[in-house]
């Protein structure tokens, strides 16, 4: 039996409607198990930015640092998409986040549930056992380098920068995941063109001394994209830069069949965040159509990562596994075979999963 102060950060479009039945699994977790988790709530993103003129106010952040873990939504509003211009954005408070909090490695499971091998766009024979851990660095690379203008705003730039300490303590972390796993690590750069890749390699290089149990092999990026989809079953674990594993983790999640399955855990040294991977995704907000399984699964990951709970974790994932053998769907991952009365909304979905709790 533990207490637990949970801080709930839904954000904008769907990251509303997904993050609430996150919390409900959360409840049902601590009313299985006879814990005590006690919630809040804080602002990020665009609401923020209506309500306080601020993507991240301090409150928030402050709240973030006080909780014992955050369960966090989407940002994102296409008012500023097509507007370049806005120099206040809902991505800065994430971003911010991620830099105040340390938030250093982010974990994106990349596992393909059993019936959904036919819900991806890739051939089954090809799909069938893919299991990849990433681990994305998040608060460097060229998301956090100086950026501007010059030449009268004519040129832009943006600087990627890398410390030899940021890549170790992503490549410990993600060397340590693998020795639980299949012992298979791929370090992914682009080390025939850019420096802080060669810095990569070379850090990553050093670490794998102390793990000889750990077969490494190191990639480009173009190339690991590449092999992604021709053959996703031959990576473990996947160790790469801030936008290098932005990238590959969109792609990848067509390996689990959507987006709308993966979750995500970013942690650091303070409290931990776990977030769906899919975005604010205001094209279906409000529609009661989003699949809620990614903040589902971010629950079970904040249950073991930053609770310890193995246990009521693995309890959270199974319940998924039981909803999809039982053939509830989601509209992003049924198919044409999918019966009508399988395919269930956001909260429907979220109760098929509360009941197998
Ligand atoms: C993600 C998102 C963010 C990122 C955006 C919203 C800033 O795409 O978490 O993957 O690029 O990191
Ligand atoms: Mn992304």
């Amino acid at each position: 039996m533990a207490n637990k102060h949970i801080l709930i950060v839904p954000g904008d479009g769907i990251g509303q409607e997904v993050t609430a039945v996150g919390k409900k699994v959360l409840n049902k977790i601590a009313a299985k198990y006879s814990h005590t988790f006690t919630y809040d709530d804080a602002l990020i993103g665009h609401i923020a930015i209506e309500a306080t003129g601020n993507p991240l106010p301090d409150e928030s952040l402050e709240k973030m640092r006080n909780s014992d873990a955050v369960l966090f939504g989407a940002v994102g509003h296409p008012k500023y998409d097509n507007d370049p211009s806005a120099k206040v954005r809902p991505e800065q408070g994430l971003l911010k986040m991620r830099k105040e909090l340390g938030l250093y490695a982010n974990i994106r499971p990349i596992k393909l549930f059993d019936e959904l091998l036919g819900a991806s766009s890739i051939k089954p024979e090809i799909l069938k056992g893919a299991d990849i851990l990433f681990f994305r660095e998040l608060t460097g690379d060229i998301y956090f380098g100086e950026k501007g203008r010059k030449n009268n705003g004519d040129t832009a730039f943006d600087v990627a920068e890398y410390s030899r300490y940021e890549v170790e303590r992503i490549a410990r972390k993600a060397f340590d995941a693998a020795k639980t796993r299949r012992k298979k690590l791929c370090s992914v750069d682009k080390a025939n063109v850019l420096e802080t890749s060669r810095l990569w390699r070379d850090v990553v290089q050093k670490v794998a001394l102390e793990y000889p149990d750990v077969a490494v092999e190191y990639q480009f990026v173009d190339s690991t994209a590449m092999l992604l989809i021709k053959d996703p079953t031959r990576f473990d674990v996947v160790v790469t830069a801030n936008l290098f594993g932005d990238i590959l983790t969109d792609e990848a999640s067509q390996i689990a069949g959507s987006m709308g399955m993966l979750a995500s855990a970013s942690i650091g040294d303070g409290t931990g965040v776990y977030e769906p991977i899919h975005g604010s995704a205001h094209d279906i907000t409000g529609k009661g159509v989003a699949n809620p399984l990614a903040s589902i699964l971010s629950a079970a990951l904040l249950l073991d990562i930053s609770f310890g709970m193995k246990e009521e974790s693995e309890t959270v994932i199974n319940a998924v596994d039981k909803v999809l053998k039982a053939g509830y769907r989601t509209r992003d991952i049924a198919d044409s075979t999918t019966p009508a009365d399988k395919i269930l909304g956001t909260e429907r979905m979220g109760e098929e999963v509360l009941k197998f709790i």
